[in-house]
């Protein structure tokens, strides 16, 4: 008998990248093979993201070519998972009723259970929430990416922050940080298996305390894991401002795997803004810690992300925002028209922005960062870098790889590159990547 074959659609942050890779290797485990595009799969699976409206369009889009498979293929099954399904639930059915199973992300390591229960009975199985002794889906083996040198590791899921943007803590809940042991385990199971790069896992990596010792929290987690003979590289996501203390900011330099890049996230240089957001800092605290950071490393790269068009943001607080990318220079941002979200505070607000005003404003900034990246990758020319090596670069003519810092480089060379660790010279910056020679 031929076994079934499965194909995931993964929309949203690497906390859903991750579910999919552990969905994959679910599925692998229970017989089923994957199959490289969906109209030629058995089971169909979009891992959904509910962060902003877009994502969530995006979602219904997948369905809607899903459901045209469908058609022609009966017997096909549909799954919708992740953080739209926890959000929706049966409700996704008013909008998509030939779904065959709906589950959250907390359940992922059931999926092939979840299929099986979905043959056996008619109708929609709707499961968006743990099932009562069902497996802890923090606790798990661990899976590596597809060249098997790199993988996640969930230390935390969850979130207490109220941000009052954010759709977050309603689809993923409260905070629940993993023990350390365990974490600990799957690392060194990982690198055991050749794994040369963890990046440690979380929605709000930096609230992160052991659920045995209280006086266990992240940076401790982070010594404890550098201390793994035969990791190389260690990456955290995502942190918080208020949490990233003078203990966290200490373990850069000293810690010899723990790599040159922080991902940060400011939402906006104005503080009224931010207290709007409920984000708990000053852009004056928050740029403190850049301080900080680059005063113990540097040529630490920072990375952001920002919000604009949040209700009541005036072009002053705009201004205060570009006026703070300008002066911080980071290395790359990630930046957002405000998108209100169901059951949110911010969702309720008086004086919303017009969509127009709000791309206008992105687009500005999106240009301002543009040159600041531009011009800070420029600034790597001729210098030498550490690349671990990855795979050929999309061209298929180069090889590609990540710096510590977590930029892209491509180069030339010879075969059998794969997996190593390179110094390449650094010949010229491009706004999104870099060109090296080995
Ligand atoms: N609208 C726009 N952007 C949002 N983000 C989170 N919620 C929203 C929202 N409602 C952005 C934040 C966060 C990133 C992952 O997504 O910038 O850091
Ligand atoms: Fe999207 Fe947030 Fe869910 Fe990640 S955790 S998939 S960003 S809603």
């Amino acid at each position: 008998m031929d076994f079934p074959t499965f194909f995931i659609e993964t929309l949203g942050c690497q906390m859903n990248e991750q579910d999919s890779l552990r969905m994959r290797h679910r599925l692998a485990q229970a017989g089923y093979r994957p199959a490289s595009r969906p109209e030629e799969a058995d089971v169909l699976i979009v891992n959904t993201c509910s962060i902003r409206q877009k994502a969530e369009d995006k979602a219904y889009s997948v369905l809607g070519r899903y459901r045209l498979i469908k058609k022609s293929r009966p017997g096909c099954l549909i799954a919708v998972a992740g953080c739209l399904a926890q959000q929706k639930g049966e409700a996704l059915l008013e909008r998509v009723p030939d779904l065959d199973l709906v589950f959250g992300p907390r359940r992922v390591i059931e999926v092939d259970r979840l299929l099986e229960e979905c043959r056996q009975r008619p109708g929609t199985l709707v499961a968006p929430s743990r099932s009562a002794g069902g497996p802890d889906e923090l606790d798990c083996p661990g899976v590596t990416d597809e060249t098997g040198l790199k993988a996640y590791v969930t230390i935390m899921e969850g979130c207490d922050n109220g941000c009052s943007y954010c759709i977050v803590p309603r689809v993923r809940g409260r905070k629940r940080s993993r023990p350390h042991r365990s974490i600990r385990e799957e690392a060194l199971q990982l690198v055991s298996r050749g794994v040369r790069e963890i990046t440690v896992l979380g929605q709000n990596v930096t609230a992160y305390r052991c659920p045995e010792d209280e006086h266990f929290a992240f940076p401790e987690l982070l010594n404890m894991l550098c201390r793994i003979d035969g990791l190389e590289r260690l990456r955290f996501t995502t942190s918080h401002p208020k949490d990233t203390g003078p203990e966290l900011i200490e373990c850069f330099g000293r810690l010899a795997p723990l790599c040159e890049h922080v991902h940060l996230p400011l939402q906006s240089g104005s503080d009224r803004m931010l207290r709007a957001m409920r984000r708990g800092y000053t852009l004056e605290e928050y740029l403190e810690t850049i301080r900080a950071l680059r005063d113990r490393v540097p040529e630490i790269a920072v990375t952001s992300d920002i919000i604009v068009g949040f209700p009541g943001e005036e072009e002053k607080d705009f201004e205060d925002t570009l006026e703070a990318i300008r002066a911080i220079r980071f290395d790359n941002l990630f930046s957002f028209k405000f998108s209100p979200r169901p059951g949110t505070r911010a969702s309720l607000l008086a004086r919303p922005l017009p969509e127009s005003e709000k791309a206008r404003r992105l687009e500005i900034l999106q240009d301002a960062q543009r040159a600041i990246s531009l011009s800070k990758n420029r600034r790597l020319e001729q210098t030498e870098v550490e690349v671990l090596v990855e795979g050929r670069s999309r061209s298929g003519d180069q090889w590609t790889g990540r710096t510590r810092t977590n930029k892209i480089v491509n180069f030339a060379g010879p075969v059998g590159l794969f997996g190593s660790m390179r110094p390449v010279t650094i010949v010229h910056g491009g706004p999104n990547s870099l060109l090296g020679r080995l």
